[in-house]
């Protein structure tokens, strides 16, 4: 058994590297068998390394330094950008400019804009086939301490990339077939001490339609209680747990890299840029509210995770094309992948995920 080490603490000091040049090789390769697949050497795989727990790190975020800037969206300001408001206040939709060729100050202004929009989707990027060392250390440390999942598939020797992988056959699959549906709403790992915030996904590889991913505003989610009832909840804390995860892995033959663990945080997290509150639970990792009676906890806990999800006048659904890169910050939102797509398609993609601040209202 081999002992790994943590990612080590991200430093902004030195401003982005440039982005490798790009693989050609793209997207939509089902079909092919897999010693033809392109990203046979991106596909799953679990090695036996063990992890110690995580340790606390301090977390500057990026977008704050996007506040100090006259002009905070300069880095959309080029002749070809086009940007596409999916709600009024959620979600937008960018063409026309790459994120490998943004600088440091570029970034910061894209911290900032994915906290105020919650999600942005990037059509036609290049990043897609960057190299994935550079997506990782370069990237996805920019925007905090890269995350590796406690019991996810992940390219060999490459950790900090969490893949989602559904193939063929059906054979790698989260189709439930003891519920009604497959909906999973979440924010990734919230079970961890430092959750994440900045996060990035693309696809390899997708069906040609279906398993879009549904994104959902927990800022609104939170604007829409009533004022009593919102001052109650930010008086609560929550227990998030990784256990039940851990274990459904183990069920599967995966064990996990590092033992699984609970974290209490705010009911209503405030986030460190913009100052917005946002609901922070999820079905899939809040387990219990911190001193209140089971049947209290388990009803109101319910209630906060049906109003996330069906919440449908504050989601956004995103359609993924090749080469599309979507951000969102799991401080303020939640998602879920639809598995609405039959055999004959895989759904392969990865995610980097960047720890940020310990939540706090
Ligand atoms: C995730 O849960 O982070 C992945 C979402 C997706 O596969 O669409």
């Amino acid at each position: 058994m081999t002992v790994a080490t943590q990612t080590p603490t991200p430093s902004h000091a030195n401003g982005p590297k440039a982005a490798p040049k790009p693989n050609p090789q793209w997207f939509s390769q089902t079909g092919r068998p897999d010693s033809e697949y392109p990203y046979q050497g991106l596909l799953p795989t679990w090695d036996t390394k063990k992890y110690p727990p995580l340790t606390a790190f301090e977390h500057t975020d990026p977008g704050l330094g996007a506040k100090r800037h006259r002009d905070r969206r300069a880095f959309l300001a080029h002749a070809h950008t086009d940007i596409d408001d999916l709600t009024p206040d959620f979600g937008t939709e960018v063409s026309g400019l790459q994120l490998t060729e943004l600088d440091t100050v570029g970034r910061e202004q894209l911290a900032l804009y994915v906290a105020e929009r919650g999600v942005v989707v990037f059509r036609d990027q290049d990043f897609v086939e960057a190299d994935p060392h550079w997506q990782i250390t370069d990237w996805g440390a920019f925007f905090g301490r890269p995350h590796i999942h406690p019991v996810s598939g992940h390219p060999r020797d490459l950790p900090e990339l969490h893949l989602v992988y559904r193939n063929e056959d059906g054979s790698t699959t989260h189709t439930e077939t003891e519920t009604l549906n497959g909906a999973r709403w979440h924010s990734d790992v919230t079970y961890e001490q430092q959750p994440p915030g900045h996060t990035a996904l693309f696809l390899y590889d997708a069906p040609p339609s279906g398993g879009d991913t549904g994104y959902a505003d927990q800022r609104a989610a939170y604007r829409r209680l009533s004022p009593g009832f919102a001052a109650y909840l930010e008086t609560l804390s929550v227990v998030h747990s990784g256990i039940e995860q851990a274990a459904h892995a183990a069920k599967n033959g995966v064990p996990a890299r590092r033992e699984p663990v609970e974290n209490v945080h705010p009911l209503v997290r405030r986030h460190p840029v913009t100052g917005e509150k946002a609901l922070f639970v999820n079905r899939q990792f809040a387990r219990r509210i911190v001193g209140l009676k089971e049947e209290e906890s388990a009803a109101l806990l319910s209630l906060l995770f049906d109003h996330v999800e069906k919440g449908s006048d504050f989601q956004i659904r995103v359609r993924w094309k090749p080469r599309t890169v979507v951000l969102w910050d799991n401080r303020i939102t939640a998602h879920n992948a639809n598995v609405d797509f039959g055999l004959g398609s895989r759904r392969h993609g990865a995610r980097i995920t960047s720890q940020a601040e310990r939540p706090f209202i």
